[in-house]
């Protein structure tokens, strides 16, 4: 099947431009539906009238997690729950989760976009495509599992984890393709080793794509050297659908982000107003063609900048530079999202403990994990490992279920965490990426 939708994917400047205004005025016109949006536009005075030119978009106000975590589960639906088929939730949240709902259109529209990513990246219905991401609520399962079905190709849903299953999987079926967070390939790669095997050698791999966690380039030629094949960064998000926002193609110079689908600004995380073209600032994003649940000027709290010059492959969509950072304290670790204060509640709950917490980032040959040091109370403190294995074990399995990642827990002396004499210092990140 043709996922190289010309008619849009090449429409010139102005054409492109116009069509986002129409569908923004739609997409207006749509999230006036929703409690929230109903109500944000009344108190503002704004409608889809008031988008005479798309920089109009600027008298909108932002929408933040925060409020759609407020609007949890259904404040922001522009339709029934019937008419609904699917919800998403983020992985990293600090209170309710932000939840996101599809209907039938909008799961096709998604499926759509990751088709378009793929098969911009050079994938076709002959290949076959497997997927080690977490299945369930992250994105990053089933929106692949969709896309790559859409475009024909078999499409494995191996899930994460279980390493050994996954390289006999792809040998038995010739993989070709691969979907990983970048941070798990080097792990898979000493799985490979231990099994006296090698990627380049051992399996029909001839393309990666990875995203959902930052990554250097160094690190992307890393993963190419290891496994002998090109890796296309891939970013999206739970709050715009998930995969499928931006990727790469064949020429691996900054991600597509598809502008018949989301309207892009960039903007300075503190004033908030516009950035220069060209310069790093927070992603905002606006969806231009979702029906169920329609966001407008979303702040992604990702850093990133466009990228100046337009791209050999014809696509027309601007291409952003991978992201650098984040404007809010939010970190990834093994493709999870995980804010600082997820932790600290836990820590904060149980006696035994101290105020004096550390979450150390770090990798070996496993691949990445999360430590966590926790001081503990002078009177609680025991140099016998085993009277604080159970505390240990109790902060690892509740820490588990909150942000989906087992941690190493280690329980300190009181007072022997570093201290510092401004805001203090809660994640030191010592990973390689
Ligand atoms: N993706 C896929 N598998 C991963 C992984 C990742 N990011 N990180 C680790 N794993 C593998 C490990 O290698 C291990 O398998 P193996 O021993 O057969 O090699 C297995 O998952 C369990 O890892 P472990 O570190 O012991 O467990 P954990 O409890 O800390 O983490 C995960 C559990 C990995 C299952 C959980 O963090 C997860 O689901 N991550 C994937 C998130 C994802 O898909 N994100 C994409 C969002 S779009
Ligand atoms: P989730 O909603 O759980 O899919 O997480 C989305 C977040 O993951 C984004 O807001 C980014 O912070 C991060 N992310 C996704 N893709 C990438 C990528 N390719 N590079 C860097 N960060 C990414
Ligand atoms: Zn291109």
């Amino acid at each position: 099947m043709n996922y190289w939708q010309e008619e849009i994917e090449t429409l010139p400047h102005e054409q492109l431009r116009n069509y986002q205004l129409k569908k923004l005025r739609e997409t207006v016109s749509r999230a006036g539906l929703s409690p929230f949006y109903r109500e944000l536009f009344r108190r503002h005075g704004l409608q889809a009238d008031s988008l005479g030119s798309i920089e109009d978009i600027r008298k909108f106000p932002f929408t933040c997690k925060n409020d759609l975590r407020e609007q949890y589960p259904f404040g922001l639906l522009t339709v029934s729950t019937d008419e609904t088929i699917r919800m998403h939730c983020t992985s990293g949240t600090t209170g309710n989760p932000v939840a996101v709902l599809h209907s039938r259109k909008d799961l096709h529209s998604w499926a759509n976009l990751v088709a378009r990513s793929l098969f911009a990246a050079g994938t076709r219905h002959t290949d076959i495509f497997q997927n080690s991401s977490g299945y369930g609520l992250f994105t990053g399962g089933l929106g692949f599992q969709n896309g790559a079905e859409m475009l024909g190709c078999l499409a494995i849903p191996a899930g994460a984890g279980n390493s050994r299953r996954q390289i006999k999987i792809m040998q038995d079926f010739g993989t070709t393709c691969l979907h990983a967070v970048p941070s798990y390939l080097g792990r898979l790669h000493s799985v490979f080793a231990e099994l006296g095997l090698d990627p380049i050698r051992d399996t029909r791999l001839k393309r990666l794509f990875i995203g959902a966690e930052p990554h250097s380039e160094e690190t992307r030629q890393r993963i190419q050297n290891l496994y002998g094949c090109k890796a296309f960064n891939s970013f999206g998000m739970t709050e715009m659908n998930g995969p499928g926002v931006a990727f790469e193609c064949e020429y691996q110079n900054g991600m597509h982000l598809w502008e018949d689908c989301y309207l892009v600004e960039i903007v300075h995380p503190e004033t908030l107003e516009p950035v220069p073209d060209g310069e790093v600032g927070e992603l905002v994003l606006t969806t231009l063609d979702r029906e169920a649940m329609p966001i407008i000027r979303y702040r992604t709290r990702d850093l990133t900048r466009i990228l100046p010059g337009t791209c050999p492959c014809g696509r027309s969509s601007c291409r952003i530079d991978r992201i650098t950072g984040r404007s809010d304290d939010m970190f990834i670790i093994k493709g999870c999202n995980v804010f600082p204060i997820q932790i600290e509640r836990i820590l904060m709950r149980i006696n035994e403990i101290g105020s004096d917490y550390l979450i150390v980032l770090d990798s070996n040959e496993e691949g990445d994990f999360m430590m966590i040091q926790a001081e503990l109370k002078s009177d609680s403190f025991s140099d016998e490992f085993k009277k604080l294995e159970g505390l240990r074990k109790k902060i690892a399995s509740e820490v588990r279920d909150e942000v989906q990642v087992t941690p190493v827990v280690q329980l300190v002396a009181p007072d022997s965490l570093p201290k510092t004499d401004g805001k203090a210092v809660r994640v030191k990140d010592l990973r390689k990426n």
